[in-house]
């Protein structure tokens, strides 16, 4: 999937843990003409000390908009829920490492279901060891705040591992997509960009703007701007 306004790799993933949810469609269709994806974070009080929307607000949301879903799961049980977001139509379903008890057989699962695969590491869980598994999943998501709500402040020191996660996808030859999520913004996607993002989620800064398209279209241009010009591009 390439982006749609450019020829950079950037995707942009609105997230609409910061839109009305009383209005989810709607607020998807304020997008629909700029994002890649739609964001949909998932929690349930065990992963992450907030709760949200599961399957069956997903199913709905999916009646309603022709965006891909991108389900981010900050659930306790992985195993028990990430095939059926798969099924249901979720076009991309990411596992948190922090929760699985066997990777590989989620991973697997997700993509045997219809989905691609996507794994998230918080800011303290390295990448290291899960170089090996690259070729399970088909996007690694660094979360750059500590999951659970939207709105805080971007942790620079996930930066470093960001940079080590690139090397590490180029060096293997991976098509594997880096996705950052939480506090990303005009401040931010560009030290993202630069260190080796190419999906961007943004939560506050797209549906906390008094125009939730063209907030999506600024960040965008910024993060290609920052994209063209990164180290990692260069090669
Ligand atoms: C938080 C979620 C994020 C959240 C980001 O755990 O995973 O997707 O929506 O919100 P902002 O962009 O406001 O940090
Ligand atoms: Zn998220």
């Amino acid at each position: 999937m390439t982006s749609r306004l450019g020829t950079m790799a950037v995707q942009m993933a609105p997230s609409i843990l910061n839109a009305d949810f009383a209005r989810l469609a709607d607020e998807a269709a304020a997008v629909a003409d700029v994002a890649d994806w739609l964001h949909v974070d998932v929690m349930d009080y065990r992963f992450v000390p907030n709760l949200t929307i599961g399957l069956p607000v997903v199913e709905s949301l999916l009646k309603h908009t022709e965006l891909p879903l991108d389900c981010h799961l900050m659930i306790a049980e992985p195993d028990r829920w990430a095939a059926g977001y798969a099924e249901a139509g979720a076009r991309n379903v990411t596992v948190h490492a922090e929760a699985l008890q066997a990777p590989t057989r989620t991973l697997r699962m997700i993509r045997a279901a219809g989905a691609r695969a996507g794994l998230a590491i918080n800011p303290a869980t390295p990448v290291e060891p899960y170089e090996d598994l690259l070729p399970e999943f088909d996007m690694l998501l660094l979360m750059t705040i500590e999951p659970g709500f939207g709105g805080q402040a971007f942790l620079d020191v996930v930066l470093p591992k960001l940079r080590r996660a690139r090397a590490l996808v180029q060096r293997h030859g991976a098509s594997v997509w880096l996705q950052v999520d939480g506090g990303v913004g005009e401040e931010t996607i560009e030290r993202c960009a630069e260190a080796g993002a190419d999906v961007f989620v943004a939560g506050t800064a797209v549906y906390g703007a008094d125009n939730p398209a063209a907030a999506v279209q600024r960040l965008r241009q910024h993060a290609e701007r920052a994209t063209a010009r990164a180290p990692w591009q260069q090669h």
